[in-house]
């Protein structure tokens, strides 16, 4: 039985979130808040809490750890909602660090990293990807938006929701330890409409899973596309390239881009292309064929429209299967939204060092980031992404981690 979870809620329609709710309200009731974390506390078996450092203004941010049963552990940091690092076995059971990133908030604060930008495992928002021009129109006003992407707007602007400071409270619960994170972005943020109070909460499973649940309302109407931006590299980071990694996308069509990687509104089957990724197939085996997409990529850099059949907007679906050969490890991951952006870590130079002091090469991590699809604002026939006043946003991914020899059908 998929997990039923409630999207997109229009007015007042009941709230469909069961078990869900019941759990959000244990979570709440236990959970302690961010300012009682000192230098290195506990909120009990399976979360601790330590502090990361220091903004320039002096605002402290913290690390929380989040430990499962079976010994997997991720590392978050409310300064962007970043995920530090993750833990977890291989085939032996031996646990490598899958997530590119680093181990200090100098890292993510230095000239180097912003220049770059990789976005290395944060939140997203206010809209992931990106908007045509840095422009929209809603409601018959035009907005402006910053273009920190050539002429285009990307992932929130200058300082999106990956660069800002959230407010975070650590919960245990029957789902799992897991961590609140809120952040309210005010009227005109970025350019944006409207006062957004936006909640990311992730739990860590005992069932190896991390499920991420997204959760926002607003005062006005605005788009609003929220995701995780981590990079995986299934060998452990700082390893090679991810190109022996094979992929399944649950995605019959993609949306095609121009040069500036905005779609250009067509839907096109993946059919005889490099982008078919139905059936398991290694990243690199097509990515340097003659493509014009490829071309404009650098690799994959592209939306995925999702297989979603009858499932309805509220329904997790299979999105994406990663399997890599050496270690075994397998990601699954599932969602409530209709799309994924598969980008190939082609911007990657070698000019970042990680954390076990490797550099980060062309095309070392990889980055599933599951989404409405790229520049909707200003694309009518695409799923809208729109929030009204009245209405709550709600998403949900899961990553599910587990480690075989083959990868099976
Ligand atoms: C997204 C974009 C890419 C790139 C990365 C971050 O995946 O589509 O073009 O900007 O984020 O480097």
């Amino acid at each position: 039985m998929p997990l039923m979870y409630s999207q997109r809620l229009r007015n007042g329609s009941p709230l469909l979130l069961g078990a869900i709710a019941a759990v959000l309200l244990a979570n709440t009731a236990q959970a302690q808040s961010s300012s009682e974390a000192n230098a290195s506390s506990s909120v009990g078996s399976g979360i601790q809490t330590s502090v990361f450092g220091h903004l320039p203004d002096g605002r402290q941010v913290d690390v929380y750890q989040l430990t499962n049963a079976n010994g997997i552990e991720l590392r978050v940091t409310n300064y962007g909602g970043i995920i530090l690092s993750l833990k977890t076995p291989d085939m032996d059971g031996k646990f490598d660090d899958i997530a590119l990133g680093f181990d200090s908030l100098e890292a993510y604060l230095s000239d180097e990293y912003r220049q770059a930008n990789p976005y290395f495992g944060a939140i997203i928002g206010r809209y992931g990807n990106r908007i045509a021009g840095g422009q929209f129109s809603l409601d018959g006003e035009t907005y402006s938006l910053a273009t920190n992407d050539g002429s285009n707007h990307l992932h929130g602007g200058d300082q999106g929701f990956d660069k800002v400071l959230w407010q975070a409270e650590p919960f245990e619960s029957d789902a799992g330890n897991g961590l609140v994170l809120r952040y309210t972005s005010e009227d005109g943020e970025e350019g944006y409409p409207g006062k957004l109070e936006s909640e990311v909460t992730y739990t860590l499973t005992d069932n190896d899973e991390l499920m991420v649940d997204y959760r926002a309302v607003t005062d006005k109407a605005t788009p609003i596309n929220l995701t995780q931006h981590s990079y995986f590299n299934l060998k452990g980071e700082g390893s090679d390239t991810i190109l022996d990694h094979q992929l399944m996308i649950n995605a019959p069509e993609f949306t095609p881009v121009n040069d500036t990687l905005i779609p250009t509104g067509e839907i096109r089957s993946v059919e005889g292309t490099p982008f078919d990724f139905t059936q398991a197939t290694p990243i690199g085996e097509r990515i340097e064929q003659e493509n014009e997409q490829l071309a404009f990529g650098g690799g994959y850099d592209h939306n995925f429209v999702l297989a979603r059949d009858n499932a309805a907007s509220d329904e997790l679906v299979l999105a994406a299967k990663v399997w890599e050969p050496q270690s075994g490890r397998l990601v699954e991951i599932t969602t409530t939204e209709p799309a994924i952006q598969f980008y190939s870590g082609n911007f990657l130079n070698g000019d970042l060092t990680g954390k076990q002091g490797q550099a980060y090469g062309h095309r070392s991590g990889f980055a599933l980031e599951t989404q409405h699809y790229p520049d909707s604002p200003n694309q009518e026939a695409f799923p809208s992404t729109i929030l009204e006043p009245g209405e709550t946003y709600r998403s949900r991914t899961v990553y599910r981690f587990s480690a075989q020899q083959d990868l099976g059908s």
